[in-house]
């Protein structure tokens, strides 16, 4: 195992934990922002890193294509081709090949897709993406699963479950850096209580560094959801980090926190910015509406971030649809915002002030009540 879970402390089924990874030492409840391409859109590691990001998402389908392992391994690894020194973590492909390519054809060898550079069919094998992880060299590589959608149903939920669990025992045989690159397995099983207790039992099983809850986000009701998490959370080690994929709105993290979750990642803080949004307390503040042309506040008057020390909601709007630096310094905004609060989560666990914060938060985001 490459890593270290200390937790430090509870609330509840709420834990704040030291996440000693080989790059980086990290703090949770933490969230990961997605950097597709090796990048995260419109920022600049130094910034990441002034932001507060501890650990970041990359993925192995993406930069599989495109520069390709084998040329990001002779560069000396992802680390160092993205030129960052913190955590990182890669998801196994699979899913991102069934949210994008709707061609995509899953049997037991593996993922069957067109290859969007030269319409070729590809084979993504566990074996295969477990070895591209173990090029690119992140912190944390996840098993390659069989992902289904929450709304759908039937026969389908069970045979992704089973086939995920098949598929996790050919991630672990394909794994030649256990010492240096943590493989976390995933829980899948839709919707359905006795799929998930299967699957998190088989996970459970094989021992793995670190759990992740996969299959959510996708459009099912938030009770099911959470009835998901709570379920799974429950039923997963306490001593192992536990990784809700896909989780990215405020509330969203701080419920999940709330139920023993320690761990998210999302593209929504950073393309709700390139849409023109920007996240507050409040909610969210929209910068292409007409009454910013004049607002010379900051984003958020309460946010210390560089962006709301130095500009204006005003000048945002005026470019938020016209240059790239709109959508950036929003990008900037919204990842401070995230890791704020991480951090609030964090250290209000630590201090025994958990439901204050939860209690402060809520009432910030609904002042109505409702
Ligand atoms: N990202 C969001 N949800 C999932 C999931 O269920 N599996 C994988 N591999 N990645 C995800
Ligand atoms: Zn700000």
């Amino acid at each position: 195992m490459a890593l270290r879970f200390e937790i430090l402390g509870r609330f509840n089924r709420a834990r704040a934990a030291r996440l000693t990874l080989p790059h980086f030492v990290c703090q949770t409840p933490l969230f990961m922002p997605v950097g597709t391409q090796g990048t995260i859109k419109g920022l600049t590691t130094n910034q990441l890193e002034d932001i507060g990001c501890q650990i970041i998402l990359g993925n192995t389908y993406h930069l599989a294509l495109r520069p390709t392992s084998e040329i990001i391994d002779e560069l000396g690894g992802l680390h160092s081709f993205m030129n960052w020194p913190r955590a990182l973590l890669t998801d196994s492909g699979g899913f991102q090949m069934v949210s994008l390519l709707h061609l995509a054809d899953i049997t037991e060898k593996g993922v069957t897709f067109q290859s969007p550079v030269d319409g070729k069919p590809m084979l993504l094998t566990p074996e295969e993406s477990i070895q591209i992880q173990n090029r690119l060299g992140a912190d944390i590589i996840m098993a390659l699963d069989d992902v289904v959608r929450t709304t759908i149903t039937g026969p389908r939920i069970e045979e992704a479950m089973y086939r995920t669990l098949q598929w996790i025992d050919r991630c672990i045989a394909a794994h030649e850096r256990p010492d240096v690159q943590n493989l976390f397995g995933i829980v899948q099983g839709g919707l359905d209580p006795v799929l998930r207790g299967i699957c998190v039992r088989g996970l459970v099983d094989r021992n793995l560094p670190g759990y992740a809850i996969g299959g959510l986000a996708g459009g099912e009701d938030k009770d099911s959801f959470w009835r998901v998490v709570a379920q799974c959370t429950a039923a997963l080690p306490d001593d192992k980090p536990r990784y809700v994929m896909g989780v990215g709105y405020p509330l969203d993290i701080v419920v999940c926190s709330a139920l023993g979750a320690d761990m998210y990642d999302c593209v929504y803080p950073t393309r709700t910015a390139r849409f023109g949004t920007a996240l507050v307390p409040e909610g969210v503040l929209k910068l292409k509406h007409r009454a910013m042309a004049h607002d010379t506040r900051p984003i958020d008057p309460t946010c210390l971030c560089m962006v709301c020390k130095n500009y204006t909601r005003a000048y945002i709007h005026c470019l938020v649809t016209k240059d790239a630096m709109g959508s950036q310094l929003l990008s900037y905004h919204n990842l401070f915002y995230m890791m704020k609060l991480s951090r609030d989560l964090h250290s209000s666990i630590v201090v025994g002030k958990f439901p204050e914060f939860v209690c402060e938060f809520l009432q910030r985001m609904f002042p109505k009540g409702d």
